[in-house]
């Protein structure tokens, strides 16, 4: 690309950022949360606010549901003869879990030290501000044309995403479709994202007595099923803290590693607790499974009587390698758990959501003209292509439902965004460059055929 189109669209975007960043901020106050027990009106809220900023921007616009919460479909002709590119983003947030982790309130934005702190501040409405900031910044002369798919509830599954896909397919079909929802690897290198984990939530329940019965009466032959639970739990990795479910598949390994220092400090662990597993960290984080413990549900400590504990439930997370089957890995945790029963003890496994992994190809002219926006975005900086430890379940609907179109998994987000956590940010330098290389991309896209 010239260095003419680089200064225009750099101007054009710095014209625009004011704007966005105000409508950043209005989209950062409505809590539209698609977890069931929240207020599902804020929801319909923010879908509203998303189409009336598509139409604003030139766009036709509509919010569609495919029996799950409400998206926006937005789209723009293009010039005849040019390519499509379908721009992708999610306008539901998670939850802000505890309020009192938060240094200010999680539904406020507020800038600090270059940063706009808030819930949904990067992940994801800040991909959303950059799909309309590189579309603003285009004028009346976009070069491709354009269809904005705004979703409400990647954060819980997006489990109707691919009926709504299939409802307004020909609306949908592009020849490049950005994803903007990942991550970069540094402030100052951008990054493309070549595979997402996939992820599998259960439920597991221990149960071993008829109800608590007295804790001095019965405790020694009579086991509790709270220690039962812990003991299953404690089946799910090895001695080296690698998960020991069989059956979980693996991908590939890494190309760039990361050094334990980061991974320590981004995550904040502790001094003195090791991290868990083998292997190269990137591989761990990013091509093998996962497991976690989510919540439990067993009587709190304060006021739990002497009583042998009835039965006690885990919610279990498994991430799984890029390529990995969800409802084979259900099984493999299914078989997991039946094959170490602790003490005979009763136990079920309910399925609790699950995503697709995605591996994307990034070969070709229009995957290149990506990275070449990318790097001019970054001055020069050509973007690292990275695994995605997260997952992003729509990718694979995409991939189904579009096969012949390239994938470009891009966003907002650097190691310090601090998504799902309290404090949530966006870096508001690097948010400029991401419109800029969104503007670029568009071009080069055009160029490219
Ligand atoms: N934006 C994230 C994906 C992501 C994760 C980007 C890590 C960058 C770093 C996405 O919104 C997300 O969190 N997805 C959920 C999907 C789940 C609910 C199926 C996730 O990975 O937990
Ligand atoms: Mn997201």
């Amino acid at each position: 690309m010239t260095d003419d189109t680089v200064a225009r669209l750099r101007t054009a975007v710095g014209r625009e950022l004011p704007r966005a960043r105000a409508d950043l901020e209005r989209l950062v106050r409505i809590p539209g949360i698609a977890f069931p027990g929240f207020d599902q009106a804020e929801l319909e809220r923010s879908a509203e606010a998303v189409a009336e900023l598509l139409t604003a921007a030139g766009l036709t616009a509509e919010v569609v549901r495919a029996g799950g919460a409400p998206a926006v479909i937005g789209h723009r002709p293009g010039p005849p003869g040019a390519p499509t590119v379908l721009l992708y983003a999610h306008h539901d947030v998670q939850p802000a879990g505890d309020e009192a982790l938060w240094d200010t309130p999680p539904f406020e934005p507020v800038e600090r030290d270059g940063r706009l702190y808030g819930r949904g501040a990067a992940d994801d409405k800040a991909g959303l501000m950059a799909h309309l900031t590189a579309i603003r910044a285009h004028g009346d002369d976009l070069p491709v044309g354009v269809v904005v798919l705004v979703e409400g509830e990647e954060e819980y599954g997006s489990d109707s995403l691919g009926a709504l896909i299939e409802q307004h397919r020909d609306r949908l079909r592009a020849d490049v479709i950005v994803i903007a929802d990942s991550t970069n690897w540094d402030v100052g290198v951008p990054a493309l994202t070549t595979s997402l984990r996939g992820i599998v939530n259960c439920v597991v329940e221990v149960r071993t007595l008829q109800r608590p019965v007295h804790s001095g009466i019965h405790g020694g032959p009579v086991p509790d099923a709270l220690t039962a639970l812990a003991r299953l739990l404690a089946t799910l990795h090895d001695a080296a803290g690698d998960v020991a479910v069989a059956g979980l598949g693996t991908e590939r390994t890494s190309t760039v590693d990361l050094p334990e220092a980061r991974v320590r400090a981004e995550a904040g662990v502790l001094a003195g607790v090791e991290l868990i597993g083998s292997g190269a960290l990137t591989d761990r984080l990013w091509y093998r499974p996962a497991l976690c413990v989510l919540g439990v549900d067993a009587p709190p400590v304060d006021g739990s009587p002497n009583a042998l504990v009835a039965a006690a439930r885990a919610k279990l997370s498994i991430r799984l390698a890029p390529g990995d089957d969800p409802e084979k890995a259900l099984t493999a945790v299914r078989e997991h758990v039946e094959a170490h029963r602790p003490w005979g003890a009763e136990v079920t496994v309910e399925p609790a959501g699950h995503g697709a992994s995605c591996v994307i190809d990034t070969s070709g002219p229009r995957a290149a003209a990506v990275r070449a926006a990318l790097r001019a975005a970054w001055d020069g900086v050509d973007p690292v292509e990275i695994g995605l430890g997260g997952s992003i379940p729509g990718i694979a609907a995409f991939q189904d439902a579009f096969p012949a179109a390239t994938i470009a998994v891009t966003g907002v987000e650097d190691p310090h965004t601090g998504a799902h956590g309290p404090n949530e940010s966006l870096h508001l330098g690097e948010f400029a460059r991401v419109c800029l290389a969104e503007a670029l991309l568009l071009v080069e896209v055009a160029r490219a055929g």
